[in-house]
């Protein structure tokens, strides 16, 4: 790693959201699934993950909207703790209302160099001052931040993998009220596909169940609450989804016991029959339980704890549309799809815990699927309610029984 002459030979000059910045080339290094990079790439960039950094720059500009009024906040302190080419500290100076203090860090000393590169090949827009760098574990660095008192108004956590070593510390390094973005590409563990290791890394049981990416998001702001409690703050999550391989939420820490309180109250768990599709979700006391289907008697499995209250925080959705609305395609080039994605959030967040999958529930019955359109207003002719969810395109959160819905699906395969 010590001849870096030699890396730069292999940079390219690529384009992102307006900004011209040095990578190597993706190309090279694409994985049999197209999605994710293989990590011999000497320097991290992956142009599937414009939409991640599209929609960070939104969220943290509607943060920067919401907390105007915040001393705290009048300077905003971001810490992009995994920063790899630096793209998304350039792309978050450029975009968001000065004054901004940005510190990049990577522990790969080769990214350090190339976002040096990076800041020098858009000296027109950033002065050297204006992003800090820095080669440290995120760990170390944020324990640091907290005992210099150098607290951040945002820090962003973009690991390969599992974040969950980093949480912690970086609750530490926020001011109160800050905002955290997380990454967690562990899928396979959070959505159920290797339960020891989410016992491992988690401490929590994972579901594998037909709405398991919920499940994901729901044990990942788990985790994140149950590493803020110890020291008396508590987590509100701001934004959360689900995409491509990943899983990123956005939390807001707070202080206080009766936030935690809050907290606790939106813990619990989930319990789901794997033959017929009922779910049910519950808080921390199982007592209040049951472990057998009440429609075929089959033993439920269960995930938890987990967290089973708001995904999002919907003032702070509109704001982020408002701020999405106001921002130019060619600084956000997914604008479309985070668009369509944040519209659907606003409403699928008023139904409780779970989707259903209208395809799975289909094919468990052995039937055909009607148009959604069309099971909605069935629903809702029933009294009910339904959403779609940016999940899965196929399905939709409701507060419909599971043996009313599938007597509404039964009903259009007859017709
Ligand atoms: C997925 S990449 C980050 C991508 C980047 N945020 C972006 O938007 O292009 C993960 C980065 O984390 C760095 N990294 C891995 N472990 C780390 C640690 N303990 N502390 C800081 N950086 C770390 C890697 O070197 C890599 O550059």
């Amino acid at each position: 790693m010590e001849d870096f002459e030699t890396y730069f030979q292999q940079l390219i000059i690529n384009e992102e959201g307006g900004i011209r910045f040095y990578s190597f080339d993706s190309k090279k290094y694409n994985s049999n699934t197209g999605v994710a990079l293989k990590k011999s790439m000497p320097v991290f960039y992956n142009p599937i993950q414009e939409f991640n950094r599209s929609i960070t720059l939104i969220a943290y500009k509607a943060f920067q909207h919401i907390s105007e009024s915040d001393k705290n906040f009048e300077i905003l302190k971001i810490c992009d703790s995994m920063a790899a080419s630096g793209i998304r500290s350039i792309r978050l100076f450029e975009f968001l209302k000065k004054p901004v203090q940005i510190m990049a860090n990577d522990l790969n000393p080769l990214a350090l160099k190339v976002i040096q590169k990076n800041i020098d090949l858009n000296s027109e827009l950033i002065s050297k001052s204006d992003i800090e760098l820095f080669n440290q574990d995120a760990r170390f660095l944020f324990e640091d931040l907290h005992n210099k008192r150098n607290l951040q108004s945002i820090i962003d956590i973009d690991p390969f993998g599992t974040p969950n070593i980093f949480i912690e510390s970086a609750i530490k390094a926020i001011f109160l009220e800050g905002l955290i973005g997380i990454t967690a590409t562990d899928t396979a563990v959070l959505f159920g596909v290797r339960p020891s290791a989410c016992f491992r890394k988690y401490n929590i049981k994972s579901l594998r169940s037909t709405f398991l990416k919920e499940v994901g998001l729901r044990i990942l702001i788990y985790y994140a609450a149950s590493r803020a409690h110890p020291y008396m703050n508590y987590i509100e999550p701001m934004l959360s989804f689900s995409s491509d391989h990943y899983i990123r939420i956005f939390i807001r820490i707070h202080k206080g016991k009766t936030g935690i309180n809050k907290n606790l109250r939106n813990s619990g768990y989930i319990f789901w029959c794997r033959k017929c599709d009922w779910r049910l979700s519950i808080g921390m006391d199982l007592h209040k339980s049951t472990f057998s289907c009440p429609i075929c008697q089959s033993k439920l499995d269960y995930g938890g704890p987990l967290w089973i209250g708001p995904l999002h925080n919907s003032e702070y959705v509109e704001e982020c549309i408002r701020t999405l609305e106001d921002s130019e395609k060619s600084i956000i080039p997914s604008k479309k799809k985070i668009l369509k994605i944040l519209n659907i959030i606003l409403f699928e967040d008023k139904f409780p815990p779970g989707y259903f999958d209208i395809h799975k529930i289909c094919d468990m019955l052995n039937i055909s699927v009607a148009k959604t359109e069309l099971i909605f207003e069935s629903i809702r002719n029933l009294g009910y309610n339904a959403a779609r969810t940016h999940i899965e395109s196929r399905a939709m959160k409701s507060n419909i029984p599971i043996e009313k819905l599938k007597e509404i699906l039964i009903n259009f395969h007859n017709k």
